[in-house]
């Protein structure tokens, strides 16, 4: 298996409106991809499909070769599949240590929880400090790292990301894109991340698709983009 996850002409949306024309592209273990795009273009509801929360009109998803196209939700975590939602969808009444917990939700993930959380806010240490207060009162940047954190409670094998800096200061979002890129590195964690921020994200990917209005447009090595005159003047605002 050289690639943990494979999508294959996904087409998907809601009811009349299609939004994911014949998208296809692969992740490789241990990469960290970036899908790239403008607001509305298609970018949430791709990794919707992908964690099973919509369903696929046609088009296959594989994960770690299993066809996950018609899987439910609820069961991708268990095999090692986990989505941070955009904006993180902390719960704001709980505490930052019962917002963990709530990640440990798939089979097998109970056992060892008291370990877990030591763990994944060892990578956060800002959320060891914070573990008793209400998830509410975090500071943006807080809030994406608890969701972050939350989602590796259940011990995945690759991470959607939805926008993580969104909302965010340009330090506060360059601190989150570089914990995320450290957690492909030292971890092996392979990674989609999906952002607007075009810029910060091929700072830290190894490969990029742009999605334009439902379809991948451009797909290419980080560096390669990166470099390219027409996506600096259209994405980039160089
Ligand atoms: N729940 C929904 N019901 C109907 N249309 C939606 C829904 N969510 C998103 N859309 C539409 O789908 C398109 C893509 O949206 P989205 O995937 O959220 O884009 P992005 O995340 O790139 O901003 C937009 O035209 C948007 O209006
Ligand atoms: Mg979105």
């Amino acid at each position: 298996m050289t690639n943990e996850l494979v999508v294959e002409g996904l087409c998907a949306g809601y009811n009349d409106l299609r939004v994911l024309q014949d998208v296809s592209f692969a992740v490789p273990v241990g990469a960290v991809v970036a899908i790239v795009g403008a607001n509305g273009a298609g970018k949430t509801t791709l990794l919707s499909t992908i964690a099973g929360l919509l369903r696929p009109s046609a088009g296959a998803i594989r994960f770690r070769d299993r066809d996950i196209s018609r899987a439910r939700a609820d069961d991708l975590p268990g095999l090692g599949l986990a989505l941070v939602p955009e904006g993180g969808r902390l719960f704001p009444f709980m505490s930052v240590e019962d917002n963990l917990q709530l990640g440990a939700y798939a089979p097998g993930a109970r056992a060892g929880m008291a370990a877990r959380i030591q763990e994944v806010t060892a990578a956060f240490p800002v959320l060891a400090e914070r573990r008793d207060q209400l998830a509410g009162k975090l500071s943006g940047g807080e809030r994406q790292m608890c969701a972050i954190a939350r989602a590796l409670m259940c011990r995945p094998r690759l991470l959607l990301l939805d926008e993580p800096s969104v909302g965010l200061s340009p330090l506060m979002a360059e601190r989150v894109l570089e914990i995320v890129a450290g957690l492909a590195r030292d971890e092996g964690l392979t990674v989609v991340i999906v952002e607007q921020r075009v810029t910060e994200v091929l700072e830290i990917a190894d490969e990029a698709h742009i999605l334009d209005r439902g379809r991948i447009v451009r797909s290419g090595p980080a560096r390669q983009l990166q470099a390219d005159k027409s996506i600096q003047e259209t994405y980039m605002g160089l």
